[in-house]
């Protein structure tokens, strides 16, 4: 398999620092960037014990063309994957300008420092909040499009230029839609470090089970489902890094099939679980019991999400491999290890 120089926007986050690793076990070669604005330097260290080497990296903000442009060409970059982004959905209600400035904007000076630099391959983190809610699951990759709020609606353009660009050049480009990213590497070493109250139920629950949170509320016990709580497709971040990789190879002619234009890609695991079936898993892997309490609903969450995951075994003959167990496991140990996330001691937690 020939080598790769794949280069990650925000490179020090959770899910980038899982593709650098699984890039790095398939002997391809990892640069990158970010510019701290949620993450920890922390990360690339952690990443560089892992894969037992160091990953060339610049603090830059996406807003830098001519600086991205040069670091490109320093790298002799064959792709890039694209994570930097807001990510908090009930923020972005609160500042939908900001998300669309650093998502929609990034994006935009993402993209033209490639075409400056003549990089032609991308792979970008979507999300499955670009289906319309209404669509029923499984969600085919056709399904009907229309996200609920600023955060999906700055995937849904970034898609929506990323396929422009594409269709009329010769970018070649995947946007991978993920569903409910959980888990961690089981070295224990990386993990998701959520800045302040975690809006996600994963670490939320983490952070209950190793005491910094007294209890989770569960939103709503009341839906149509067996047992009156949501269901989602939750999905070990090992086996979305994988699927990355995936996705990076079967863009280049060198390493996989190539592309036309571009193709959006659900990664799920196919299977849907609900909040008290992840807890339950939780408190087997933790092996005590987790305090929670039934509180109202949230708004904006919808009642079933899974994934149809058929398109990328057809495409990038990649699936998820990996169970709730192992993610629960796995996010464990790195919570464990790692109480406070990258963050030195207790005093700089919030
Ligand atoms: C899962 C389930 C909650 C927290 C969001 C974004 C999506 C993606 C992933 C990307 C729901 C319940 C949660 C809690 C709870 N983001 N829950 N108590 O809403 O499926 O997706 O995150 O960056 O774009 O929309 O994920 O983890 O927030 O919630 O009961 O404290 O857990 O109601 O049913 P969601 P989630």
């Amino acid at each position: 398999m020939p080598s790769l120089t794949v280069a990650l926007t925000g490179a020090a986050g959770y899910i980038a620092s899982h593709v650098a690793v699984a890039l790095f076990e398939r002997g391809h070669s990892v640069v990158g960037f970010d510019n701290f604005s949620n993450s920890s330097p922390k990360s690339l260290e952690r990443v560089a014990q892992i894969a037992d080497t160091h990953m060339p990296f610049e603090q830059l903000d996406l807003a830098d063309t001519d600086g991205i442009e040069a670091f490109l060409r320093a790298h002799q970059v064959d792709a890039v994957i694209h994570f930097a982004g807001l990510k908090a959905v009930g923020e972005s209600t609160e500042q939908p300008l900001r998300y669309h400035e650093n998502n929609v904007g990034g994006s935009l000076s993402l993209l033209r420092a490639m075409e400056n630099a003549g990089v032609r391959h991308l792979v970008f983190s979507s999300s499955a909040t670009v289906y319309h809610p209404d669509e029923a699951s499984p969600l085919r990759e056709d399904a009907s499009l229309g996200p609920i709020n600023p955060y999906g609606a700055t995937k849904l353009m970034v898609e929506q230029i990323i396929g422009d660009v594409a269709t009329y050049s010769d970018l070649r480009a995947i946007n991978l839609r993920y569903f409910n990213p959980v888990g961690a590497h089981p070295s224990g070493l990386i993990g998701e470090d959520p800045v302040g109250t975690p809006n996600n139920l994963m670490p939320f629950i983490m952070q209950v089970a190793v005491g910094r949170r007294e209890q989770l509320n569960i939103f709503g016990d009341d839906y149509d489902t067996p047992d009156g709580t949501p269901i989602r497709d939750y999905i070990h971040v090992m086996d979305l890094a994988e699927g990355h990789v995936a996705a990076v190879e079967a863009l280049h002619p060198t390493t996989g099939p190539g592309v036309d234009n571009v193709e959006a890609i659900n990664l799920g695991t196919g299977v849907g679980s609900s909040v008290k079936e992840v807890l339950a898993a939780a408190e087997q892997a933790v092996d005590h019991p987790i305090p929670h309490q039934v509180v109202e609903r949230r708004a904006g969450d919808g009642t079933v999400s899974y994934a149809d995951p058929g398109r990328a075994e057809a495409l990038l003959g990649w699936r998820a491999t990996r169970t709730m167990a192992d993610a629960c496991v796995d996010h464990w140990r790195w919570q464990e290890r790692n109480p406070h996330g990258f963050a030195p001691d207790p005093a700089t937690d919030e």
